[in-house]
């Protein structure tokens, strides 16, 4: 297998309007960033992926671009960026940006020129079609609302947006307009950076036609079309290669064959993807179905391919409350789920406040909610005669602003994130869970990410060792091996609140073997190993 850096590295992802405000605006910024990048650092990462900050009206918190040349003002401005990138550097760290160009902010210059007339020379820049007989063109739905058509008076005509309705779609078929967006890469590319994180990047072929689909509801008909791996292996060709980078790309509704067309090592595509098994099909943990996932991901890209490990992120509710157990056993659920992403085959990525065990939230008005998504999903149930405060309690577990509160650095009023007034409620528990107190512990979850970290770091049998799953079935255990050349690691982890117990296959001996990392204890086992609740332990065997 080749052995690149971001096979090897691990991913911090920052969620700067989130993250720490430096000049009380109740807004994270750029600076804050500079400001906690040694905090950063400490933490033993490798590369950090920036959520978007370029220019934006902001109605989908940056995913809304309306220049992709300028910093938005409330982020800093492009001398801020710079310098961010070099005091990244500096510490050695690399920094990936936030690529959207699937679609635009209705603000964009080249929307605005778009949508005056037919004949603008930016017309095609954008998706347009007549109405069907009074109708939009089809009966598509978007992300974030019931159609994916928007009627524009000046015209007469909609436009199309797989998003919000402030996030029109590009026509990636002007080949005028795939030029101005490699020629925006190079200009980022040129200033240094590391790559990108590639926003909805299966979405920018659309189905041929724009057929009316048999299930509106079931949205795939966006996403993964024929002809969206010629668009990206001509960006490759263009942009990509040119650069020793890293291009993650958001890759929704894939399972592992049609993920190693975007990844294979042959196809001069993308190099790795987050694919959304986990997050789109796993409401809550169900290991034995989570074991499957990796199992068939590990067959499908072994060898051919690359992967990403993560199990939120800014769109998804915090892992330790969706996944673990975010009460009395908060802080070894937390370290159970790092070691098991740290360990699983593929680039391990942490979102902001992962590290210290940061838990979702429970606002009890849908007015403390900020996100777009969440307000018009309220909006649609409730118009249909439903009770708000219900739809609410349904949509609340999984609400994207469940992780982009604040990140709680100490228990001082707002947590420390700002003197200002937060643009996003503070989580109350801020007073228990801050980086502060997480510092002081040796036991903490902060302490646990460091080691751990360190550990894939010196240990490439993590990186590019063989998988093996060894549980099976069982609903509560998962325990595999990683093995490199003679070196065999096993991790075996208790995905339950209850102690449970796992005997271990003839041909596996942990007699002289060294445990290596735990988060409980030690105990002496047999060959029958006895967990505690989230307990996990990391063994290196002695063959
Ligand atoms: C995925 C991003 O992660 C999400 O936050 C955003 O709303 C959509 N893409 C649209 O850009």
């Amino acid at each position: 297998m080749k052995q690149t850096w971001w096979k090897e590295s691990v991913v911090y992802q920052v969620y700067w309007r989130s993250f720490y405000d430096s000049d009380g605006d109740g807004l994270g910024d750029l600076q804050g960033v500079i400001e906690k990048l040694d905090y950063i650092k400490s933490l033993g990462v490798d590369v950090i992926w920036l959520n978007p900050c370029f220019e934006s009206p902001d109605v989908d918190n940056g995913y809304d671009i309306s220049d992709y040349y300028s910093i938005m003002e409330s982020a800093g401005t492009i001398g801020i960026w710079e310098k961010l990138l070099e005091e990244i550097h500096k510490r050695g760290m690399k920094l990936i940006m936030d690529l959207v160009v699937n679609h635009t902010s209705d603000q964009h210059s080249w929307f605005k020129e778009s949508r005056s007339s037919k004949e603008n020379p930016k017309r095609d820049y954008y998706i347009w079609r007549s109405s069907k007989d009074g109708s939009p063109p089809n009966n598509w739905r978007s992300y974030f609302t019931p159609s994916a058509w928007k009627y524009d008076e000046t015209t007469g005509e909609y436009y199309f947006h797989s998003f919000a309705v402030e996030q029109p779609d590009l026509n990636w078929e002007n080949g005028e307009l795939r030029e101005e967006i490699y020629k925006m890469m190079r200009f980022w590319l040129d200033k240094g950076i590391d790559g990108f994180r590639m926003d909805a990047i299966a979405l920018l072929k659309k189905q041929e036609g724009f057929p009316d689909s048999e299930n509106p509801d079931d949205i795939r008909y966006l996403t993964n079309n024929p002809g969206i791996h010629t668009f990206l292996r001509d960006l490759n060709e263009k942009v990509l290669k040119h650069y020793d980078i890293l291009a993650v790309g958001e890759v929704a509704f894939v399972g592992p064959e049609e993920g190693l067309k975007y990844v294979g090592e042959n196809r001069n595509e993308l190099h790795s993807l987050f694919h959304f098994e986990v997050c789109d099909e796993m409401p809550r943990m169900d290991l034995k179905k989570f074991k499957a996932i990796q199992k068939r991901w590990y067959q499908g890209l072994w060898g051919r391919g690359w992967n990403s490990q993560f199990l939120n992120n800014h769109d998804h509710t915090r892992q330790v409350t969706r996944y673990g157990n975010d009460r009395e056993f908060r802080t070894q659920s937390a370290q159970l789920l790092a070691t098991m992403i740290h360990t699983l085959p593929g680039t391990p990525y942490i979102y902001q406040g992962e590290e210290i065990g940061m838990t979702g939230v429970h606002y009890s008005s849908i007015d403390e909610y900020k996100d777009i998504a969440f307000h018009n999903k309220v909006e649609i149930e409730v118009s249909k005669g439903r009770n708000p405060q219900e739809v609410l309690e349904e949509l609340r577990p999984l609400a994207r602003d469940n992780s982009r509160t604040p990140m709680q650095w100490d228990d001082t009023k707002n947590a420390g994130f700002t003197k200002g007034t937060p643009w996003i409620r503070v989580n109350p528990n801020f007073k228990q869970i801050n980086v502060e107190n997480e510092l002081r512990n040796s036991d903490s979850v902060l302490s646990y990410y460091k080691k751990l970290i360190q550990l894939r770091k010196e240990n490439p049998v993590l990186v590019y060792g063989d998988f093996h799953d060894l549980s099976g079935e069982d609903p509560k255990i998962y325990a595999y091996t990683r093995c490199l050349d003679s070196e065999h690691w096993f991790i075996i982890m208790n995905h339950s609140n209850e102690n449970s117990s796992y005997i271990l296959p003839k041909s596996l001996s942990l007699s002289g073997s060294k445990l290596i990392l735990a988060n409980y204890p030690e105990i002496e086992d047999g060959n029958e190993i006895s967990l505690r609740p989230h307990e996990v332990r990391v063994f290196k065997i002695t063959q």
